[in-house]
């Protein structure tokens, strides 16, 4: 069953369209929420040769005239967040721009393409209208809805970007079904997360369906994926700046997870990966410092990330020393002390500052292995 879930932040809500088969509307949406002109669909190669013929159909039915934008290079996905890329994508935006009819963006891809193409989108015309048709399960759960989007400097990633809100989010389980296994397991880590944070109804059906899941059925990814596309709504819709401490509750399992892609230089794992070995060091942390009070959880959840083929401990080549560098300079520090997402029981977080960096490190070294 198609499910319409709202962001609500005043001028600036839009409503997720999640369910199977919703691709076929996109044009019928368009036309919904009033946007005109002329579209600039971006996305990748591979993406494009598969939904191409669909969204063609849809958009020619009504009348909507469209470019396709694609990165220079193949290779590398994250490529496509580099300065040089973005300003190609605002080259195709002028040069539609100049046609005069105006225009909007479409991002149909995973959180690369949603990332580059929410943050010309922010940031061309001090901002266009913009769409998000997230093709990854990770941009489904997560990075399609709450409008950050940022590319990579040299210096680091995510480091230039902009909270810019799309006018809706369209989201499409069947466009998961060319996702290689690896990416799926990857967005199941960020579901698994959602259900441990503020979902315990999620969690047990994780650990009941996850054969079906792992299988791609059809409802079962249609429940998840609405789920957790809710849960990350209303904590946007509470916090949409990240100023309030709501938002903050999503990085659970983040701050030892972006260490460990840090310390392993970004391609080892990938981030559903290292932020699985950082929920059980994250709630491993929580007993430790007698903030859990269901002592049965890590099991559970260790339980649950094995069966979805994501890492629960540590390769040894990683070194802990440099994990600890990269938790000095996360972005969630402040004032040089951590603020940490722990866990009390499933679905109630509590934040922790200044866990001791000695427990920290005893947490990961314990995680090695
Ligand atoms: N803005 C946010 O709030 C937010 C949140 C989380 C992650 N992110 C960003 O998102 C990026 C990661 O996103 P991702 O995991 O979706 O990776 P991605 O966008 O790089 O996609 C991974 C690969 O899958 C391919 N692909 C996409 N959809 C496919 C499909 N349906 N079938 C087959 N292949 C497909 C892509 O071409 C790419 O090669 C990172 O840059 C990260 O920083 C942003
Ligand atoms: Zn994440």
């Amino acid at each position: 069953m198609p499910q319409k879930i709202s962001v609500a932040l005043g001028e600036r809500s839009y409503p997720i369209y999640t369910g199977t088969g919703l691709l076929k509307k996109l044009g019928e949406f368009i036309e919904k929420h009033g946007l005109k002109g002329e579209a600039v669909i971006v996305t990748q190669r591979e993406i494009w040769a598969h939904w191409r013929a669909v969204i063609h159909e849809s958009l020619s039915s009504r009348g909507i005239v469209y470019q396709v934008h694609l990165p220079k290079a193949g290779g590398q996905s994250e490529k496509m967040k580099s300065s040089a890329e973005l300003f190609r994508l605002i080259k195709t935006c002028s040069k539609v721009d100049g046609r005069g009819r105006g225009l909007f963006l479409i991002a149909l891809g995973g959180g690369v393409v949603g990332d580059v193409t929410g943050f010309a989108a922010a940031i061309y015309r001090r901002g266009v209208p913009c769409v998000q048709v997230p093709t990854t399960l990770t941009a489904q759960v997560d990075s399609a809805i709450g409008g950050k989007n940022a590319i990579d400097l040299p210096e680091g990633k995510n480091l230039l970007g902009a909270i810019y809100q799309p006018r809706f989010v369209l989201s499409d389980p069947e466009t998961l079904k060319t996702l290689p296994d690896r990416l799926l397991r990857d967005g199941l880590a960020e579901v698994v997360k959602y259900g441990v944070i503020t979902d315990p109804g999620l969690f047990v059906f994780l650990e009941k369906k996850r054969d079906q899941i792992l299988a791609r059925g059809r409802g079962e990814l249609e429940r998840i994926i609405a789920s957790s596309a809710r849960t990350k709504a209303k904590v946007v819709s509470r916090d949409e700046f990240d100023k309030k401490e709501v938002r903050i509750v999503l990085n659970f399992g983040h701050t030892i997870g972006h260490a460990i892609e840090a310390a392993s230089g970004y391609g080892k794992y990938t981030h559903g990966e290292a932020i699985s070995i950082g929920m059980m060091c994250a709630i491993e942390l929580s007993a430790s410092l007698g903030v859990l009070k269901e002592f049965s959880l890590p099991r559970r959840l260790e339980k649950l990330l094995i069966a979805f083929g994501l890492p629960v401990k540590l390769d040894k080549k990683i070194s802990v020393e440099k994990m600890m560098r990269a938790i000095g300079y996360d972005k969630k520090n402040v004032d040089g002390t951590n603020r940490f997402v722990l866990i009390e029981k499933l679905g109630k977080t509590v934040i922790h500052r200044a866990v001791p960096q000695r427990l920290i490190y005893d947490h990961i070294q314990k995680r090695r292995g």
